[in-house]
């Protein structure tokens, strides 16, 4: 592992930013959080080895590997990034409230379980910071795959007498209902389509690596996935994708404070529409080939607004990328109008950024944010992962110091935060 990946941001609790100018340098993403944590439930799913490469050394990692570990699998990591899961012939299919509690995406390990053990025991999460976040659409499509569920005593309890293949349509394509979905899928008796479905990178990442272990499964990546299930499942090796919101970090970084970067593994593919808003704002976006891809990427001084910025389900500008874009338009040339369809508490951290000098006026799921030429270094707080990133980004423009408490949350999302913003000439350091 990198040195420095867990000492830099593990256990901190507060950021300082002091502006240093323009950014330059290159900066190399990790593996997608969104992925990894998917793949690692997928182990649950075949007795014996897993191998994966490319996984971020992140809190929300470690959570998922000591969820792993309380139901009786063993995870270690080999050297660097790869990790491997061992599956033994008995588990306890069970999430405990203290772990779901430290992470909401440990659900996604419903439908692994149901699938291989016929029953499975999860906390139920809780609302977060994005406001209240159901599971209804995971619950009802695992029982159309012939689950039976009960709610009692703060946990959600499924049983199965083996699941079957069935044509589900997701009233909404929800990323965590999709891949619950897709994996329970894969051991269903018999066909199963996922219609109206997610299609992020990562669940095309997910599907690869099922396919991998014996899973026949077409179409993920697009609104309509197939699988014919199979009887069981082999483990297998498999390198997670680049971290997409990692890399828009980078963009936003360097988009703000003015520079030249390159961000070696970022896939240009995987970002477009989040790509063209940042080349409408003014910067030039190089993807790079050669045996890792890549962009180059070069901001001026300044940027300007956009006219409106709408988060949207894939392929549409991802609802992680906005408070990123929150803070690029805050520091603009202009005004410009930035809408949340994905989640309705996403705004929280708006507070955070007008405590820094930001104008944004919000209404309802709009924002109209007025751009000002520098911000004003403050003491704030990070609400979640991206939120935090984007307020250690906003400073990178603010006059003075900013402290950024919660930086924790950071950690959950992102390896060697301040390592890399400092690699790139970024002035941040831990203060405790
Ligand atoms: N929803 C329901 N019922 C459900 C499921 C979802 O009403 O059963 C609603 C949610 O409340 C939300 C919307 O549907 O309003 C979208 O939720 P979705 O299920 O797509 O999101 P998720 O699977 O819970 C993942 C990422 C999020 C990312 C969203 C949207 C992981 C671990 N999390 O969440 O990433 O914002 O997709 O793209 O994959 C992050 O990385 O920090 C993060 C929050």
């Amino acid at each position: 592992m990198p040195a420095s990946a867990a000492e830099h941001t593990w256990g901190v609790q507060r950021l300082r930013i002091r502006p240093q100018g323009a950014l330059r340098g290159r900066v190399r993403v990790a593996g997608a959080k969104n992925s990894a944590l998917k793949l690692m439930a997928a182990a649950v799913m075949a007795r014996g080895t897993t191998v994966l490469h490319n996984v971020p050394r992140i809190t929300d990692v470690e959570c998922m590997s000591d969820l792993l570990r309380s139901m009786g699998l063993e995870v270690a990591w080999a050297d660097g990034s790869t990790l491997h899961i061992h599956r033994p012939d008995l588990i306890v299919p069970e999430a405990p409230y203290e772990l779901v509690e430290r992470m909401r995406a440990s659900i996604v390990v419903l439908g692994p379980l149901l699938a291989v053990e016929n029953r499975a025991r999860v906390a139920l999460p809780g609302g977060d910071d994005f406001g209240p976040r159901p599971i209804d659409m995971h619950l009802r499509a695992l029982e159309e795959l012939g689950g039976t569920f009960v709610a009692a005593h703060g946990y959600v309890e499924g049983t199965t007498d083996g699941l079957v293949g069935t044509r589900i349509l997701l009233e909404f394509p929800s990323v965590g209902a999709t891949e619950n979905a897709m994996m329970a899928g894969v051991l269903a008796k018999g066909t199963t389509t996922i219609e109206n479905a997610a299609r992020e990178p990562e669940i095309a990442d997910i599907a690869a690596f099922l396919s991998a272990m014996g899973a026949n499964i077409s179409g993920a990546g697009t609104s309509t996935i197939t699988i014919e299930g199979v009887s069981e499942l082999e483990p297998a090796e498999h390198t997670v994708i680049p971290d997409r919101i990692e890399a828009a970090t980078w963009l936003a970084s360097v988009g703000i404070a003015g520079g030249d970067i390159e961000i070696a593994g970022a896939r240009a593919d995987h970002m477009d529409m989040v790509l063209a808003k940042l080349t409408e704002m003014g910067m030039e976006i190089v993807p790079t080939d050669g045996p890792e891809p890549g962009l180059i990427v070069h901001a001026p001084d300044r940027l300007h607004a956009v006219d409106s910025v709408a988060t949207l389900p894939y392929p549409g500008v991802a609802t992680d990328y906005k408070p990123l874009l929150v803070a690029m338009l805050s520091t603009a040339d202009g005004v410009s109008i930035v809408t949340e369809n994905l989640f309705a508490g996403r705004f929280r951290y708006i507070d955070e950024l007008v405590r820094m000098g930001a104008d944004i006026r919000t209404e309802g799921h709009h924002a109209v944010v007025r751009g000002r030429e520098r911000l004003s270094g403050a003491p704030v707080r990070a609400p979640d992962i991206r939120a935090g990133a984007a307020l250690v980004v906003a400073a990178l423009r603010a006059e003075g110091e900013t402290v950024v408490a919660g930086a924790d949350h950071i950690a959950r999302g992102y390896e060697d935060f301040v390592g890399k913003l400092t690699s790139l000439g970024a002035g941040v350091d831990i203060l405790d």
